[in-house]
């Protein structure tokens, strides 16, 4: 495998990878030929490019990982897919759905796997939801709420490619994090969001953005800053409607103290509830209408079958973040190099609606919040 861009997810991209132990860490990709060089070094590949164009020319590489700024996906995973390589794409599979849709099409031509890393799949507790509640346990959805909420962008000082639409797309909080709210709801009730209401909000319209780049999450000091104005949201409130008859609500937002990635999802049904917590993923909470609710622990021998696989250690060892990861490329390269099928990961397609449901909802809130359906 290649990777392009490896500045805060792309090296978990490659430790993900590394942990499979059977996949040849070949090149890394920079924005120049000296950070495409120090990456590799530090992240133990053989090459390092100064362009993804070198990679993809790469013979060595039939797997390009992309987890540049948004922008620049389309681009590369196009040239990817024309060299006729797998591509496992961080989301959004494009800044726009347009860009998505010749991103799927052409990767159907090139038949070849074509993932995006929507990594919360991952977790086996999400995976113990989603077949619970595939086999009626929960009795019929009926509601589904909850959020992601994050605080690294809470000050005027605080700045990401993200908020610059040029470089993130049309949205921040809604495109980063509210699809990954999304994504998350339809792959563990197997729903398809159909119609939405935004109220999107700009709550800090102008920031002082460091004339040098800086990679998530990264803070930086007070030099050097010039006043630029924020024309993207960094906090979205969405009403939801799915195609089984049921409701939802969601929040998305960067700018909400002592929320780090907290991610939640709550599944009501006609019989029971189901919630997972990100910043506890360790639990599955199960609410009861007659009975005592239960805390169920991520523990192997209390899985159930379809599940278990996602836990790699007993009960009480805390797996996370980057165990989710490495369980999807798990099962990304079972396809790549085994022609296994599917499991768990979001294909292009999957990538695609997601784009096509936050466009969605920035159309609602812009008409000032009206119901629009998803045009898939
Ligand atoms: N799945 C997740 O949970 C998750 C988490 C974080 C980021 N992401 C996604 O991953 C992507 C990267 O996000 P990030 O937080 O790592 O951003 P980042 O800014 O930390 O890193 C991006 C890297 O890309 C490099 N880069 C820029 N232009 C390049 C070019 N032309 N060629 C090669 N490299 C180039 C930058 O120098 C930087 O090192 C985004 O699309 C983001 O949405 C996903």
């Amino acid at each position: 495998m290649g990777i392009v861009g490896a500045g805060f997810v792309g090296p978990h991209h490659i430790d993900a990878v590394r942990r499979l132990g059977f996949v040849d860490i070949v090149a890394v990709a920079g924005s120049n030929d000296e950070s495409g060089k120090r990456k590799a070094e530090q992240l133990g590949a053989r090459k390092g490019y100064g362009s993804y164009e070198a990679l993809i020319n790469d013979p060595d590489v039939s797997v390009v990982h992309v987890a540049t700024p948004n922008h620049l996906h389309y681009a590369v995973i196009s040239a990817a897919l024309a060299k006729g390589k797998h591509v496992v794409s961080d989301k959004p599979l494009a800044a726009t759905a347009a860009e998505s849709r010749k991103l799927v099409d052409q990767a159907k031509r090139a038949k070849v796997i074509a993932a995006v890393t929507f990594n919360y799949r991952g977790n086996p507790l999400v995976q113990q939801a989603r077949h619970a509640i595939a086999k009626g346990d929960i009795g019929k959805p009926t509601f589904l709420h909850g959020y992601y909420l994050q605080d690294w962008l809470i000050k005027d000082t605080d700045y990401s490619w993200r908020l610059d639409p040029e470089k993130g797309g049309a949205s921040s909080a809604l495109g980063d994090i509210g699809s990954h709210w999304c994504d998350l709801a339809q792959h563990m009730t197997g729903l398809r969001i159909t119609h939405v209401l935004g109220d999107v909000t700009t709550v800090i319209p102008q920031r002082k953005k460091p004339r040098v780049a800086r990679e998530a999450f990264q803070t930086g000091g007070a030099a050097d800053l010039e006043s630029v104005d924020i024309r993207v949201d960094d906090l979205a409130s969405v009403l939801v409607r799915f195609d089984n008859g049921a409701k939802g609500t969601f929040t998305a937002g960067q700018v909400c103290a002592g929320h780090k990635n907290d991610l939640v999802l709550e599944v009501c049904g006609s019989k029971s509830s189901i919630l997972w917590r990100q910043e506890q993923q360790n639990e599955l909470w199960i609410g009861h209408r007659d009975t005592a609710n239960q805390i169920l622990q991520k523990d192997p021998s209390l899985l159930d079958a379809e599940s278990r696989g996602y836990a790699h250690l007993p009960g009480g060892h805390q797996e996370a973040w980057a165990d989710a990861f490495c369980n999807l490329m798990r099962d990304i390269y079972g396809c790549i190099t085994q022609d296994k099928r599917p499991e768990i990961f979001a294909t292009f397609e999957d990538g695609y609606q997601s784009n096509c449901i936050v466009e969605a909802i920035l159309a609602s809130a812009k008409q000032g919040g009206v119901w629009t359906k998803v045009e898939y």
